[in-house]
C-alpha cells in the first residue's frame, strides 16, 4: 500500500472510532436521564406550590434570573455573587435554584437574603460532566423549568387579572406574563445585566452568542412569556428527553424554525466570552462569559489567574477591591494576560469556532449546520 493511503485509513479509523465513542457516551447519557427523568419532570414542577408561590412573586416590570447549583458550583457561585453584591437589584431580582441539600445549606446561610428554592433532585448532586448524563439532565430540567415558568404566567396572568381587575380579557393573560432571564455563574459583569435595554421586542427569546455568528452560546437568555416562547421550550423538552443533544446548539437549530419562537440576539460585544480576553476589542463587553474550560475547577482556577476571583481566605465572604480591580482592568482593557498556553478543551472550542463561522458565512451550509449539524452537535464535536 501507498503510504498516503496508509494515512488515509488510519485517519479514516480514528475518526470512526472517535464518533462511535460519541454514539457510546451518547447511549449512556440518554439511558440515565430514562432513569432519572421524573425527578425532572414539568408535572412535578408544577406540582409544588413553594415553586408556584416563588413565581407568583416574580416581577412584571423588571426579569427575575435564575441560576442554579449544586455543591460543586458553590465557589463558583460565591465568586459571582460578590462581583455582582453591589449592583442595584441584582441579588433582589435573583433565584437561586439548588440541586442538593448541602448547596441550599450554603447560600441560606452566607445569603440568606436571596431567594432560593431547592429541588434537592439526587440525580443531578454529583459532578457534571460536559456530554454525559447529568448534562442532558440538568439541560433537560432548565427547559423544563424555562417551560414551566412560561406555562405558568399563562396561569399567573390570568390569577393576578382575576383579583386586580376581575376581567376576563383571554387575550391580556398571555401579555401579563412575567419575563425572565436564564443567566450563569461562571461569568464576569462589568455591568449590571438589568440596565441592558432590550430593544428587539419583537423577540420570544433572546440569546447570547458564542461571537459574531448566529450561533447561541445558551448559558444566558431572556424570556418573554408569549405563546410562542412557551412552544420552544415545549418542544425542547420533548426532544431533550429522548434524544441526545446540546442544547445550544439544538436552541439554535429550533430558532432557525419559523413555527417555534422568534430569537434575537444580545450583541456579542455587550454579552461576549472567553474570546474576547484573547483579544480586547475596542469597547469592554458588559459581560464575559468565562466558558473556556469544561470543568468546573480548572474554570474557577483560571479565573484567579486572570483576576477574576472575589473571596476572601474565608472562600465565602466578598473581596470587594478584588471586584474593583477587575472591573477598572476590563474597563481599560489592562486585564492580566491569559495564561499563555492554552488547555486543550481551550483549543478545541477555538477550533471548533473557526470552522462554524466559515460555515455560517454561505447559506447553503449554514442551512446543514441549522438542520443537521447542531441538532447532532455532540456527534460532530467528536473530539470533545
Ligand atoms: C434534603 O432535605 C430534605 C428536607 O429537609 C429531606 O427531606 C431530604 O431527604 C434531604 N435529601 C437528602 C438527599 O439528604
Ligand atoms: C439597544 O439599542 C441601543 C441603541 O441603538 C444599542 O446600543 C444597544 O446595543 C441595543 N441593545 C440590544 C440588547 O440590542
Ligand atoms: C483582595 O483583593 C486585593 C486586590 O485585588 C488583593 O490584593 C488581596 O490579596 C485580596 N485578598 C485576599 C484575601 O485574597
Ligand atoms: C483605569 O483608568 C482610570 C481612569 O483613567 C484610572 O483611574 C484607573 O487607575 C485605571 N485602572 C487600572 C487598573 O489601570
Amino acid at each position: 500500500m501507498k503510504r498516503s493511503s496508509v494515512i488515509f485509513w488510519s485517519f479514516l479509523v480514528v475518526i470512526l472510532a472517535l464518533v462511535l465513542r460519541k454514539i457510546k457516551i451518547g447511549y449512556d447519557a440518554m439511558q440515565y436521564v430514562r432513569g432519572c427523568a421524573h425527578e425532572v419532570s414539568f408535572e412535578g414542577i408544577m406540582k409544588d406550590p413553594i415553586f408556584i408561590e416563588l413565581i407568583k412573586n416574580f416581577e412584571f416590570e423588571s426579569p427575575t434570573m435564575i441560576i442554579f447549583l449544586n455543591q460543586y458550583a458553590l465557589d463558583m457561585t460565591f465568586n459571582w455573587l460578590c462581583n455582582i453584591k453591589d449592583m442595584p437589584n441584582a441579588h433582589k431580582n435573583l433565584l437561586v435554584i439548588t440541586l442538593d441539600n448541602v448547596s441550599d445549606k450554603q447560600i441560606s446561610t452566607t445569603w440568606p437574603n436571596l431567594k432560593r428554592y431547592n429541588m434537592a433532585i439526587p440525580c443531578l448532586k454529583d459532578r457534571f460532566q460536559s456530554g454525559g448524563g447529568r448534562y442532558q439532565l440538568f439541560y433537560l430540567l432548565r427547559a423544563n423549568i424555562a417551560k414551566a415558568i412560561d406555562r405558568f404566567q399563562s396561569g399567573g396572568g390570568r390569577y393576578q387579572l382575576f383579583y386586580l381587575l376581575r376581567a376576563n380579557i383571554a387575550k391580556a393573560i398571555v401579555k401579563l406574563g412575567k419575563p425572565f432571564w436564564m443567566v450563569q455563574q461562571d461569568t464576569f459583569w462589568l455591568d449590571n445585566l438589568l440596565d441592558l435595554p432590550l430593544n428587539n421586542t419583537e423577540s420570544d427569546i433572546i440569546f447570547d452568542r458564542v461571537g459574531e455568528i448566529p450561533l447561541i452560546a445558551g448559558g444566558y437568555y431572556y424570556v418573554r412569556p408569549t405563546q410562542k416562547s412557551l412552544k420552544f421550550f415545549e418542544k425542547l423538552s420533548e426532544d431533550l428527553e429522548v434524544s441526545y443533544k446540546q442544547d445550544s446548539t439544538y436552541m439554535t437549530s429550533l430558532c432557525s424554525r419559523d413555527d417555534l419562537a422568534k430569537c434575537g440576539f444580545v450583541p456579542y460585544s455587550i454579552l461576549s466570552n472567553w474570546a474576547w480576553l484573547d483579544n480586547p476589542s475596542v469597547k469592554s463587553p458588559m459581560i464575559i462569559q468565562l466558558d473556556c474550560e469544561t470543568q468546573l475547577e480548572k474554570k474557577l482556577d483560571k479565573m484567579k489567574s486572570l483576576g477574576f476571583y472575589f473571596l476572601e481566605e474565608d472562600e465565602k465572604s466578598c473581596n470587594v477591591s478584588a471586584v474593583k480591580e477587575a472591573k477598572s482592568h476590563v474597563l481599560n482593557r489592562t486585564m492580566l494576560p491569559a495564561v499563555s498556553e492554552k488547555s486543550y478543551s481551550h483549543t478545541q472550542l477555538i477550533i471548533y469556532t473557526w470552522i462554524i463561522q466559515k460555515l455560517h458565512q454561505h447559506y447553503i451550509t449554514e442551512f446543514i449546520l441549522n438542520k443537521i449539524v447542531y441538532p447532532y452537535a455532540y456527534y460532530f464535536m467528536f473530539t470533545i
